[in-house]
């Protein structure tokens, strides 16, 4: 992380402050609940080219440690390291070690195929049907899929890394155009597709959790998200070796007010998983659970609003709010820390972890004169974070 040590300055910066190419909106000052006294942490914001983010600055053993805010993003890191260099030398700074000098950086390529959960929300559009395989592992069904369909765009689903690479690789070496790769928790990623659009969801061989059924891929939510996305017709595709979870998905299945449901044992697919090779060699059977949609789906919005309408009285709220956390059923609040703008009568930074347990998002709410706002962009539009934003405008509203 890059970062810079030093142990005397010259000048205090405290309100903004220009140079040619960046300004420093603010410096806000840690404030310790337990205590109820000010710690010495500050955060100093940036602005550079209409990047906003913040730096940390942190006061220890008389010397002082300058270095990126972990929760604001920016790219690329050069921007973080010049801003660092700039700040320490608007302070006049006595530097004791740095490493934000400008070295040459070899720049990964782009994964054209890797993209992010925004990428989703703003810009995915496609005519074509859509096919989803959920924890793709080896990848040897999707790539299998993926050749076979060429006029269907696939969307791979996995959390672990190296299999994500390998993917990448194998979608390279083969040449294919229609895989788009998520490191996303599927449970969570549905949210983000329009109605009525997908044509197949596979899960073959999900991790059976015996032990932590609460982390199945499978729940109620998960079919009637799976359902919503379905187009009429479409198949939500279970493929096991596990009793137990074939036992827990029929029922969930079975549950369903309508709906059409095959089961198969051992039947035989084109392509055989890593998985399934063992679990054949060790004799075991293969369930095969297909839930078919005969239901279409109203549109869904995620045009959330994420804004703070009243105006909060931020002098007040450092005395009396909690930093106990929130638990509801499927969303959660944690208020981590405050920072007061110096200089200027309610305002300041609350930095809150929040939204659904299995994705939690941090972010800062800037009160600026008592209107508020979210620093930087708006949290992801997810049902769990919009829960969330509303109980906090209720928090903040005593
Ligand atoms: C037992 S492996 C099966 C892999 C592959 N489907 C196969 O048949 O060989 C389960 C895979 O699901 C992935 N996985 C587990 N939970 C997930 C989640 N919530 N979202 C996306 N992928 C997940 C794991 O990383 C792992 O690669």
């Amino acid at each position: 992380m890059p970062h810079i040590l030093f142990d005397k300055f010259n000048k205090e910066l405290v309100s903004s402050s220009t140079n040619d190419e960046f300004t420093f909106n603010f410096v806000a000052t840690s404030y310790n609940f337990t205590n109820k006294i000010r710690k010495t942490e500050y955060k100093i914001c940036v602005n550079k080219e209409n990047k906003e983010f913040l730096l940390t600055l942190k006061n220890k053993d008389e010397k002082f440690l300058l270095k990126s805010d972990k929760v604001t993003r920016v790219t690329p890191v050069q921007i973080i390291k010049d801003s660092l260099n700039e700040y320490a030398k608007a302070i006049e700074a006595n530097i004791l070690f740095s490493n934000t000098q400008n070295f040459n950086q070899k720049v990964k390529p782009t994964q054209k195929y890797l993209k992010d959960i925004d990428y989703f929300i703003n810009d995915f559009n496609t005519e074509k049907e859509i096919q989803i395989e959920i924890g793709f592992g080896s990848g040897r069904h999707l790539l299998h899929q993926a050749k076979e369909n060429p006029k269907v765009q696939f969307i791979g689903l996995e959390i672990h890394t190296p299999s994500i690479e390998q993917l990448l690789k194998q979608v390279q070496i083969q040449e294919l155009d229609n895989i788009l790769v998520v490191n996303y928790d599927a449970r969570l990623f549905m949210e983000f597709i329009n109605s009525n659009k997908v044509g197949k969801i596979f899960v073959h061989f999900p991790v059976p959790w015996d032990k932590k059924p609460h982390r199945r891929i499978y729940s109620n939510e998960f079919i009637n998200e799976a359902l919503r996305i379905l187009k009429l017709d479409g198949t939500l595709e279970l493929r096991t070796d596990s009793r137990k979870y074939f036992d827990y998905c029929s029922e969930l299945l079975t549950n369903l007010n309508t709906g059409r449901i095959t089961i198969d044992i051992n039947k035989d697919l084109p392509i055989s998983s890593k998985y399934e090779d063992r679990w054949k060699k060790q004799g075991k059977n293969i369930y095969d659970v297909i839930l078919s949609c005969n239901q279409e789906d109203e549109d869904i919005s995620l045009d959330f609003d994420f804004t703070f309408q009243e105006d909060i009285n931020y002098d007040e709220i450092i005395s009396i709010i909690s930093t106990k956390a929130v638990v509801e059923d499927d969303y959660f609040i944690h208020i981590e820390d405050l920072f007061t703008i110096e200089g200027k009568e309610n305002s300041g930074l609350i930095q809150v972890t929040f939204g659904s347990f299995d994705r939690p998002l941090s972010k800062y709410i800037l009160i600026d004169n008592k209107k508020a706002k979210y620093f930087q962009d708006l949290p992801l539009p997810t049902s769990s974070n919009l829960k969330a934003h509303n109980k906090l405008k209720e928090m903040l509203k005593k």
